[in-house]
């Protein structure tokens, strides 16, 4: 397996935030970087209706991440924008990412990534197709996957049928497209982000009744408090942000559990009745520990849960004509069921041998390296307890150490052993992730030496 200066030719897959800081990093530290992208437009989700059919963003998104989670190593919101910048502003800032640092060249839009086949011994052939339906095939030492994880919708399966649409939240644009809304009797399932988001959306828009259906609890943190980020001023937000030196000089599993340990408790002092009041208004009670799911961020649920404008019911049972029927009995006149219910992550170029997400999940070492074939890296793919885009930015440098010859792989017993699954496992801290990677690449500096 290739682990030195011999990777220069590198495909990035996409040119959403993770495949544009991909091949920033990379093209900074000298590798020859083609960045093939199937839209005509950069940005991924944060380009609304994008050309690619995969852009999950409606018209009132905002980033839950504060500008100060989500910034670069290099590269800053403008001062002026809001602390949550809406979809267009992220758009416009990653098209600015691009322009500042120069590699608009690397970037080949309408050119999608068809397969990637591993070649004995190192190196891929990489088919693409473009807009007009042109195939040809290219050779590269290495593969990029940054092509995304929200795009393949996740629909559940319910039983029966009702007399009204059965949407996946990816179409919703806004309270009148695809489905108006008002005046409506709209179920939504799933209380991550998006489900929490859109009730109180179409709440607001004049529908009928909403009924937020969740099979499991979650946190379901503030956004705001006195009109600022409820998160401003938290440590460790951000992989350039300090870690404490007692932390510091913990072995690395000892970190998480202690950062986890002392957050649990802020947690629980600072938000303990406001879970408890969600679980009395109907929800169902969230983990004991935080950081054992990916928490929501919302303000308005609460406020529409006690008026009743968002009513709580469990899991839906099934579907019958102009009903829905839920686990504890209770049948609602239904015209429209909106499933918030995430995505599967999946690979479709890539070779199921190697990249097996049928359980929606992968195995990989430092968040990043395909553990068996080290030609091959997972971009973009994380669950931090902050925003995506930094972490692509340490994943891609690792990547960019270890393709150019300054970062050398520990042997491949150490790899089995230490490569996790991306998803199965508390939320990692950025923080706390970039220093566990910045030590690794110290390591691997000395084996390259060797
Ligand atoms: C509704 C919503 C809100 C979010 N809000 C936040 C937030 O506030 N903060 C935050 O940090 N994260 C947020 N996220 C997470 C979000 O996924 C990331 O912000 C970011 O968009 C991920 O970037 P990505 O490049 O990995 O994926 P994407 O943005 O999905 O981009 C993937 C790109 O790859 C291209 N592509 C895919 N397959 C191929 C192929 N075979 N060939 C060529 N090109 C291909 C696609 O066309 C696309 O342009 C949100 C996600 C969603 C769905
Ligand atoms: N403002 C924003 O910035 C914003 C807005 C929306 C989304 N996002 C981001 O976009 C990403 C995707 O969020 P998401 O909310 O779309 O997906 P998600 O986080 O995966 O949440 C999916 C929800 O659907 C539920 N669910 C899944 N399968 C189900 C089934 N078969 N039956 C019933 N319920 C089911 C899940 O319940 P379980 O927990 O029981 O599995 C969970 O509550 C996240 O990273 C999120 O932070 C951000």
């Amino acid at each position: 397996m290739v682990t030195r200066a011999a990777s220069r030719r590198v495909c990035v897959v996409g040119a959403g935030p993770a495949g544009l800081v991909a091949t920033k990093t990379l093209t900074a530290a000298g590798l020859e970087v083609d960045c093939l992208e199937m839209s005509t437009a950069i940005g991924g989700q944060w380009v609304i209706d994008n050309p690619n059919g995969r852009s999950a963003a409606y018209a009132s998104l905002e980033t839950n991440t504060t500008k100060a989670m989500s910034r670069l190593s290099d590269f800053s919101m403008p001062a002026d924008w809001p602390a949550f910048p809406g979809h267009a502003l992220v758009r416009k800032w990653f098209e600015s990412y691009v322009d500042s640092f120069g590699f608009r060249d690397r970037i080949r839009l309408g050119c999608e990534v068809t397969a990637a086949h591993p070649q004995p011994g190192g190196g891929w052939r990489v088919q693409t197709r473009d807009a007009e339906g042109r195939e040809t095939e290219q050779g590269y030492d290495a593969v990029v996957a940054a092509s995304g994880n929200y795009w393949a919708p996740r629909m559940p399966a319910l039983a029966g049928d009702l007399d009204g649409p059965v949407l996946h939240a990816q179409a919703y644009r806004d309270p009148d497209t695809p489905f108006p809304v008002s005046g409506r009797r709209v179920v939504v399932v799933g209380i991550g982000n998006t489900g929490c988001e859109l009730a109180c959306e179409i709440a607001n828009a004049g529908a009928e009744a909403v009924f937020l259906s969740a099979r499991s609890g979650t946190w379901i943190l503030p956004k705001r408090r006195d009109g600022r980020p409820a998160a401003e001023g938290a440590p460790m937000m951000n992989p350039s942000d300090a870690v404490p030196g007692l932390l510091r000089a913990l072995p690395d599993r000892w970190r998480q559990r202690m950062f986890e340990r002392v957050g649990e408790r802020r947690f629980k002092k600072m938000m303990g009745d406001r879970m408890k009041r969600f679980e009395q208004l109907g929800l169902p009670r969230a983990p004991a520990s935080p950081f054992s799911k990916r928490p929501s961020v919302c303000d308005p649920l609460l406020p529409a849960l006690e008026s009743g404008a968002v009513v709580a019911r469990p899991e839906v049972a099934r579907l019958d004509g102009k009903h829905v029927v839920f686990r504890d009995g209770i049948r609602e006149a239904a015209d429209l069921v909106l499933c918030a219910t995430g995505y599967h992550l999946r690979y479709p170029y890539l070779p199921e041998s190697l990249v097996d997400t049928r359980d929606d999940d992968l195995r990989v070492f430092c968040g990043t390296v395909h553990p068996s074939r080290h030609d091959l890296f997972i971009v973009g793919v994380s669950r931090p307890t902050g925003a995506f885009w930094p972490i692509a930015e340490v994943q891609s440098r690792l990547v960019a150490a270890l393709l150019s010859g300054r970062y050398a792989l520990p042997r491949q017993p150490t790899i089995d052993r230490s490569s996790r699954p991306i998803f199965d496992r508390p939320s990692f801290n950025p923080a706390l992730y970039a220093l566990s990677i910045d030590e690794e690449l110290r390591r691997g500096a000395r084996r390259s030496h060797r």
